[in-house]
């Protein structure tokens, strides 16, 4: 199967670590050229010189905190001075704060609107002049809590499902640019952010983090948690010429954990 994804150019937000980074270098290793970005410029520059190591697509940053309009444009701006045009666009944002109905304030609820809703309507209107120009893949990446509301996170149980709904409807209003999104959710893939909310966990309930690991883990068909890299293996597909006839579509890399049908 040939993804065709060299010379391309994919942007990625929310991309200075965890399942954002590892479809940067999943997509550099497939000889794409990437912009990654996120708020700390040190770590930016970092993870660039790690992808530019590998040696086949390029790879530059831009500073951006996506809860800022202003940072979107300019993001997009960038991506497309470097690189001519966007022909991938993966939105992300970090997670949530975890928390029960009675104890979050509007000003929360507010907050994680604009950073996990708001911040991929923002990008994917500033993107898709260009996205336009020659088609191309929208990737939205969410969470398993679109099938199962998880205990303890509502931000994520309400606001992930709005991404779905956004981008189903999008599939149809720009199918004839020949533009395809889809959704990507993540069970329990180990990076920082499962580590926080393992790490939570076990405060709540007084007991070690390595047995909130084990709970989590026996709860997961097969077992283990995934690697970033087999998610990214799943988003590479998505956003390559090789899906050509799936759009408004939402897959889970979850290993089993959700029940639902
Ligand atoms: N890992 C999983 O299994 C899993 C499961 C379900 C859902 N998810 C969701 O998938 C997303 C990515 O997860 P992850 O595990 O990769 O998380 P992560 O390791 O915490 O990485 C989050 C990334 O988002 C960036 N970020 C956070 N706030 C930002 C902002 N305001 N502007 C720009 N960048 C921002 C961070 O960079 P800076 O801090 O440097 O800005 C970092 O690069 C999250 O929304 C998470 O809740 C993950």
């Amino acid at each position: 199967m040939d993804l065709n994804l060299s010379g391309k150019t994919a942007l990625i937000l929310a991309s200075s670590q965890g399942l954002g980074f590892a479809i940067a270098e999943q997509l550099v290793r497939e000889g794409a050229n990437v912009v990654i970005s996120g708020r700390e410029e040190e770590k930016l520059k970092a993870k660039c010189k790690q992808l530019a190591a590998i040696g086949k697509g390029k790879a530059v940053y831009q500073k951006a905190d996506i809860m800022k309009p202003a940072d979107i444009k300019q993001l997009v701006s960038h991506a497309v001075e470097t690189f001519g045009t966007i022909d991938m666009l993966v939105n992300n944002a970090g997670g949530p704060p975890a928390g029960s109905f009675e104890e979050l304030t509007d000003e929360e609820w507010q907050a994680s609107f604009e950073l996990n809703l708001l911040s991929y309507v923002r990008t994917i209107r500033a993107a898709l002049p260009y996205l336009k120009q020659q088609g191309g893949k929208i990737l939205n990446i969410a969470s398993s809590s679109i099938k199962e509301p998880i205990p303890g996170l509502i931000l994520s149980n309400t606001f992930r499902t709005g991404i779905i709904g956004l981008s189903k409807t999008l599939a149809s209003e720009l199918a004839p640019y020949n533009i395809l999104i889809n959704t990507i959710a993540p069970g329990r893939i180990g990076t920082d952010r499962v580590k926080h909310l393992d790490q939570v966990n076990a405060d709540k309930q007084g007991i070690d983090i390595k047995m909130v690991e084990e709970q989590m883990k026996a709860q997961i068909p097969l077992k283990r948690y995934g690697t970033p890299e087999e998610f990214a293996n799943v988003a590479a597909f998505l956003l390559s010429d090789a899906n050509s006839y799936m759009t408004g579509s939402a897959l889970l890399v979850d290993g089993g954990m959700v029940k639902a049908i």
